[in-house]
């Protein structure tokens, strides 16, 4: 069928650089009967690939299940980000994806059908303040996951943060406590008012910034106490890596406290030394590295029909 993608995944591929510097807009009208409208660039719509695979990716890596998201900051606009609206991440395309204001989290339009704008859209995830104050705290922040995979949730539930114990995790940072964790019963009542919903939920600026900042220089997960995490990155990838990552962590630090405690003598993992967390880092993170691991993630997502990446397929 032509459609407006058909087109556009076309143009793509004869311009067939991803990074391209050609703005790509198109002005669509009326000839399917609907209104006017704007197809996105090329720098967006390969973010927005990458937004559909890492929600298929987080899903499929058992990061996330029906909840948990991911988003990015606009690379047309730092001040917007964008992200699928309420849905399952596994069962995203693009025309789930809806451009937000950082500023207050209100959705501007969907990202690939222009003319749906305002309170036309979909309703967004409650929690999609997560994603705005976080990117409104750290301007070099371009993507983020909140996810409530369980074995993370055990840390905080046990008030332990978590330690780099492994390379490819080394950006769970080795801070003397761990990771961060976030605590909604320790919440100022000027953050959460006695008479506010006290269901864990980040719905408002106030309990975003709250959460944000509660990140600490040299880690770059925060855990939530009775629900889950949430991963700041540099890219969608770099934020889909560090949550799988995190989650792997996880259980490496949980078998190794058992088996320290069991040893004779025994003691909890010490974690990386701060030299290799930091060399680890940089090596695991690189885009040698991280487009293996996406290379191998999409391959996976490509075989089951639950995901659809549409922009890509
Ligand atoms: C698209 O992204 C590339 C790489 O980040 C950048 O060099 C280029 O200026 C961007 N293009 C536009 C139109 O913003
Ligand atoms: C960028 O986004 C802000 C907030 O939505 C908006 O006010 C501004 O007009 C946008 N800038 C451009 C160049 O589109
Ligand atoms: C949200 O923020 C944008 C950008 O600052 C602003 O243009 C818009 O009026 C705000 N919307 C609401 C509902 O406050
Ligand atoms: C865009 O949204 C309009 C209004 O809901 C709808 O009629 C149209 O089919 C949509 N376009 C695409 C390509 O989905
Ligand atoms: C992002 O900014 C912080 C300070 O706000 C800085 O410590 C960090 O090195 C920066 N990261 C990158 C990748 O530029
Ligand atoms: C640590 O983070 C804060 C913001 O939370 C920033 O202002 C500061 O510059 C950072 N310090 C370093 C050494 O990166």
């Amino acid at each position: 069928m032509l459609n407006i993608y058909t087109i556009l995944r076309t143009t793509m591929k004869f311009f067939s650089s991803r990074t391209l510097a050609i703005p790509l807009v198109i002005i669509w009208q009326g000839q399917f009967g609907y209104g006017q409208v704007v197809l996105p660039s090329i720098n967006v719509t390969n973010v927005a690939i990458d937004l559909l695979d890492g929600s298929h990716i987080l899903h499929f890596l058992d990061v996330v299940d029906a909840f948990g998201h991911v988003s990015a900051r606009n690379p047309d606009n730092a001040s917007q980000f964008i992200m699928s609206f309420a849905i399952a991440p596994a069962l995203a395309t693009s025309q789930s994806l809806v451009t937000y204001e950082i500023d207050n989290a209100t959705a501007v339009q969907l990202t690939f059908n222009t003319s749906v704008t305002g309170d036309a859209v979909p309703s967004g995830f409650l929690e999609r303040y997560i994603h705005s104050q976080i990117y409104k705290a750290f301007p070099n922040i371009t993507g983020v996951v909140h996810a409530h995979t369980i074995n993370v949730i055990s840390f905080a539930a046990a008030e332990i943060g978590l330690r780099a114990q492994m390379g490819s995790a080394g950006s769970t940072g080795i801070l003397t406590n761990g990771t961060p964790i976030f605590d909604f019963d320790t919440l100022p009542t000027s953050v959460l008012p006695e008479d506010a919903p006290h269901n864990l939920l980040i719905g408002n600026e106030a309990l975003g910034d709250a959460l944000a900042d509660t990140f600490q220089n040299g880690s770059e997960i925060v855990l939530m106490k009775g629900h889950g995490m949430a991963v700041r990155g540099t890219s969608v990838r770099n934020a889909v890596f560090r949550a799988f990552y995190t989650m792997q962590n996880a259980d490496v630090q949980s078998m190794a406290t058992l088996l320290g405690a069991l040893a004779l003598g025994g003691q909890p993992p010490a974690g990386l030394s701060p030299r290799v967390d930091m060399d680890a880092t940089t090596t695991f993170e690189s885009d040698s590295l991280l487009s293996r691991a996406w290379a191998l993630w999409t391959a996976q997502v490509d075989q089951l029909s639950l995901y659809d990446n549409d922009l890509r397929s």
